[in-house]
């Protein structure tokens, strides 16, 4: 059994736990310093890779040990057998981050774990692993918590949000990680119709027909970290071809309805490439929000609406969208909001309001029942 560790962004760590021991992880638990350890063999790292629409990363624990000087931390990470998983023409790359720890640089403290690994396998086989800030084979984090050294490799490579179907996109578009964790935050049952009237590029509706339909994340994106380790031969391939194979089985093409409209054509073509691109088929609509009608049948907005540094709104904008929301009886009506002006202009008060980030802005996801 391996010890796993999920993150997410801030403020997705609840949905995020939640998402894990739904996929059928063990020990799934939601650690008080943020992320999510679970424990499983090799494979369920690679199936978390794939399956989590909402972590960030997954990484697997190597070592644990004290390290109150660079000595102890040298000789710490120098007992993990890195020849495992990196070989010398391989690329590196390491980072750490240090808290209330003698060593509080955190530069230093991945330089000296950088130097540990490579002297370890120069003296086993010659030459040495080069770093790659870019694009390296092998990511290795360590933290520095309180002197104690908790060494990790990742099994991601590329950021988990990246799944490989959003080749356009439109302005301030939303991580499609953060996309499936609101998603999950607004209790959708995964049959009402969802609507996103200011659908962008269309990641919201885009990983809501996935989740619909069980289509797992990770199947449209190029390879993973764990997929360029040294360890990672023929049999593995064949694992992982099969554990895929397994996971398009479960595919269920549920027809849910997605509606998603936005009033500028021009990036509902993009979204419509992107959908394509992911595999579903939400549907697309170009519509002003405020043209947004009810008929009667009970539906979930989730949206991402203009707001913040990042796109210039106007006070009576925020007021025509929230004054059409608020008609929409029996509808529950999500949406993140990054200055208050959403919420404030809502003349009723959300049954729930989860902080979140969104890339650098402190966002509220805020959530009401339209009575
Ligand atoms: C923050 S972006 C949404 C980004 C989207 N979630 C994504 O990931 O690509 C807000 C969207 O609201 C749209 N929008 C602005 N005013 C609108 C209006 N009056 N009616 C409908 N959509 C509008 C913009 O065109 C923009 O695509």
């Amino acid at each position: 059994m391996q010890e796993f560790f999920a993150s997410s962004v801030s403020g997705c760590e609840e949905v995020l736990c939640d998402e894990l021991r739904e996929l059928g992880f063990k020990s799934v638990r939601l650690n008080k310093g943020g992320g999510i350890p679970f424990r499983g063999e090799w494979i369920d790292g690679w199936r978390a890779c794939i399956q989590s629409r909402i972590a960030q990363r997954i990484q697997v624990l190597l070592g644990r040990f004290p390290a109150f000087t660079q000595e102890e931390l040298y000789a710490g990470i120098q007992s993990i057998d890195w020849g495992t998983y990196i070989t010398s023409e391989q690329t590196i790359s390491v980072r750490s981050v240090c808290r209330g720890s003698e060593m509080q640089h955190s530069g230093f403290v991945a330089l000296k774990t950088k130097d540990a690994i490579v002297d370890q396998i120069r003296a086993k086989t010659g030459s040495r692993p080069s770093v790659s800030k870019d694009d390296p084979d092998v990511r290795i984090f360590v933290y520095l918590v309180a002197n104690k050294a908790t060494v990790y490799l990742d099994l991601s490579g590329d950021s988990l949000h990246k799944r490989g179907y959003r080749m356009h996109a439109g302005d301030a578009p939303l991580r499609e990680t953060v996309a499936a964790a609101i998603l999950r935050m607004s209790g959708w049952d995964r049959t009402t119709p969802l609507v996103d009237p200011m659908c962008g590029a269309g990641t919201l509706a885009i990983e809501a027909a996935m989740w619909a339909s069980n289509v797992p994340p990770g199947l449209t994106r190029g390879r993973f970290g764990f997929e360029r380790w040294a360890n990672f031969g023929e049999q593995e391939e064949q694992d992982l071809r099969k554990l895929c194979g397994e996971l398009r089985r479960d595919i269920a093409g549920k027809k849910v309805k997605i509606i998603a409209s936005d009033s500028d054509a021009e990036v509902l073509e993009k979204a419509k490439l992107n959908a394509r691109a992911a595999g579903v088929r939400p549907s697309f609509k170009e519509r002003p929000v405020t043209d947004l009608q009810s008929d009667g049948t009970k539906r979930i907005i989730v949206t991402n609406p203009p707001y913040g540094v990042r796109m210039e709104i106007d006070p009576a904008f925020v007021a025509k969208v929230t004054g059409r929301f608020i008609k929409l009886s029996g509808w529950r009506v999500c949406m993140l909001d990054e200055s208050g002006d959403y919420e404030r202009s809502m003349t009723i008060k959300p049954v729930k309001k989860i902080p979140l980030l969104n890339g650098a802005l402190e966002c509220n996801f805020l959530i009401y029942d339209i009575p």
